[in-house]
């Protein structure tokens, strides 16, 4: 109930542009700036350096350029030359070959057709040095046509391509199916969106039991799942039901986002668990930073100090 509020919260705010202005300002400042716990920074390089070192640490990565419902065909095709772009910088940097985009990114609500033929421009460069490419989801608005243009691109040939699915979406089982039939790659979230009542789950436990049950299905008769979560409770399940069914560590992954539960990173890692970071770098951070804060109301504190602290220097 509490992280439902919070997130309707930090949703709210998300759309601040004074916020935003105040946030752009100090929190990618320096080294030390707020929002650098959760974002490797504005750069390309800068991902690359956070991806190498978690590859060195034993971890795969998937980098992740933030961008999210552009509001023009101009934009849009920037954003695709932009992930055009980093392709080549991760083949040239000889990182692991993985990055995950957003449709609204590509042009999703501006032209459908447009956005798919973005997206196929990002799967053919992919395809040619073997990435492969994770459609994020959205909110429930773009789920159904999330997974509709997924499919076209599947029907189409493209195997270098997954999707996501959240928990908190009772339907989700229900396109967990489908992607099992299809062979699809699933990463499975709990959703960080504010949903409404009669679309999602509201209560904690229920996207908690929901995530369990996907997660099962996934593992058990899904492609390479990979479950995405920092819950201690989400890991022992999988882990739980993966020894029980015998399905070895090789057919799954882990995944956590870049700066959160870096000692469970750690551990899973250690234990002999596929662990994957998902790193989100460039300018458009605010909606994504300002996710973050809504899972967790108590991760305001560090950027009421960074605020105060920046000021105070200046
Ligand atoms: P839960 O919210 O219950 O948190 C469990 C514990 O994790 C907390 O007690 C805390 O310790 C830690 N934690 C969680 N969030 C934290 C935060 N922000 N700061 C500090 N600690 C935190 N969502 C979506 O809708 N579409 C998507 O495409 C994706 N993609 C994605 C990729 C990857 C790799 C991950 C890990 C997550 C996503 N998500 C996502 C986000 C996801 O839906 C969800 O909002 C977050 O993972 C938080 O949920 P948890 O499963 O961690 O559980």
């Amino acid at each position: 109930m509490l992280q439902t509020v919070s997130k309707a919260f930090f949703g709210s705010l998300a759309a601040s542009t004074t916020l935003k202005h105040l946030a752009s300002r100090y929190g990618m400042r320096g080294r030390k700036g707020f929002a650098r716990r959760f974002i490797a920074g504005e750069t390309i390089d800068e991902a690359i350096e956070a991806a190498r070192a978690i590859e060195a640490a034993g971890m795969t990565q998937t980098l992740d350029l933030l961008g999210e419902s552009v509001a023009s065909m101009a934009e849009a095709d920037a954003a695709t030359r932009a992930y055009l772009e980093v392709i080549d910088r991760i083949v040239g940097a000889g990182i692991g070959r993985n990055i995950s985009l957003k449709l609204t990114q590509l042009g999703l609500t501006i032209d459908r057709a447009t956005c798919v033929d973005n997206l196929r421009r990002i799967l053919d460069a992919g395809a040619k040095h073997d990435f492969f490419v994770r459609i994020d989801m959205e909110n429930s608005p773009f789920t159904q046509v999330t997974l509709d243009v997924f499919e076209t691109m599947w029907q189409q040939g493209y195997r270098n391509v997954g999707t996501v699915l959240q928990s908190c979406l009772p339907r989700s089982l229900g396109d967990a199916r489908r992607m099992n039939e299809l062979g699809a790659r699933v990463r499975l979230v709990k959703g960080a969106y504010k949903e409404p009542r009669g679309v999602a789950y509201q209560e904690k436990a229920q996207v908690d039991a929901a995530f369990v049950e996907i997660a099962r299905l996934l593992l058990s008769h899904g492609t390479y799942p990979a479950i995405a979560t920092h819950d201690p409770a989400m890991l022992d399940a999988t882990r739980r039901h993966a020894a029980e069914q015998g399905i070895p560590a090789e057919r799954y992954e882990f995944q956590m986002l870049y700066g959160i539960r870096r000692d469970l990173q750690s551990q899973l890692t250690r234990d002999g668990y596929r662990m994957r970071v998902y790193v989100p770098f460039g300018r458009e951070w605010f909606p994504y930073f300002m996710r973050r804060l809504g899972e967790r109301p108590a991760n305001v504190g560090f950027v009421i100090r960074g605020i105060v602290s920046e000021s105070g220097r200046r």
